[in-house]
């Protein structure tokens, strides 16, 4: 039986960090001699204060400049209401060596926050919710931010997180797993593409790509090859230029 999408997230909801952290069950995080990755899954209000900056600061590292003059950029100020938005949940990556083990959250200076993942779950919109009132929206896991810290990329830590994130989704019943990325962020686009995701149903440039190459398919018979989403910018047609995003997802079920 189909479970109603609200009731689905409400109860995602409800559950605390500790309930969080049981469904992960992150069992094959790296280690080295000396050093070994920590996972803290928190929500928002449980981040103390000087780790919030932390978030913050990896953020804009990561991302200041490439959203600069985008539809995603935001001032500081709106960031941090949505980074810190009560509904958000964290999963938070970081260093700790036998020196310095139990690291506390509000103590992150240097290398030892390596990344984190922010997520909320909730309703969004389907194509048959877009179309019909009473059409049925999806419950999602919507990936906000995934950033992992340049001095510890490649090491398989984004995808841990990510599949962090769809594990915590997958645990709750959520249908599928959901994220924007800037088309201009190539490295992202392929990265998710390993991943398995793909433009979801609402992603707006791939709406108007259908409908563009239906009407080519009828009148000239061939669609552009170039027109693969993970090109980011190169995949766009006139028609969908002003668009600086794709919307990806991963069904969970
Ligand atoms: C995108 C990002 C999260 C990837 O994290 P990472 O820890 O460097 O990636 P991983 O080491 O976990 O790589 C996981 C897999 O993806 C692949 N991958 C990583 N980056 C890739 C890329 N640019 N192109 C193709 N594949 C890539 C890896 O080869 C690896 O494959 P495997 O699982 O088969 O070994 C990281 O580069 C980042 O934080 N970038 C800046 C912030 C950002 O753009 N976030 C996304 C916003 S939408």
């Amino acid at each position: 039986m189909v479970q109603d999408p609200e009731i689905l997230v409400r109860k995602a909801n409800q559950l605390s960090s500790v309930d969080l952290l049981n469904i992960v069950q992150c069992h094959d995080l790296p280690k080295t001699n000396d050093h070994s990755v920590r996972i803290h899954l928190l929500s928002a209000s449980e981040v103390p204060r000087n780790a919030q900056e932390a978030l913050w600061t990896l953020f804009d590292e990561n991302m200041g400049k490439l959203a600069a003059g985008t539809s995603l950029a935001t001032s500081k100020g709106e960031k941090l209401e949505e980074l810190f938005d009560p509904a958000t949940r964290f999963a938070i990556y970081t260093s700790e060596t036998s020196e310095s083990p139990a690291l506390e959250l509000d103590n992150l200076e240097g290398h030892k926050l390596l990344g984190f993942a922010s997520i909320r779950f909730d309703t969004e919109d389907t194509l048959d919710s877009q179309e019909y009132e009473d059409g049925i929206r999806a419950a999602v896991v919507y990936i906000y931010e995934l950033q992992v810290a340049s001095h510890a990329r490649g090491l398989g830590l984004g995808r841990r997180l990510l599949s962090n994130c769809e594990t915590l989704g997958k645990g709750t019943g959520m249908q599928k797993a959901m994220l924007t990325c800037l088309k201009k962020n190539g490295q992202a686009l392929r990265f998710y593409m390993h991943n398995g995701y793909s433009p979801d149903e609402i992603d707006p440039t791939m709406l108007i790509q259908q409908e563009q190459s239906r009407k080519l398919r009828s009148s000239r018979g061939k669609t552009n090859q170039l027109n693969h989403w993970v090109n980011g910018e190169q995949a766009d047609t006139k028609a969908t230029s002003h668009i600086d995003y794709r919307i990806l997802s991963k069904q969970l079920k």
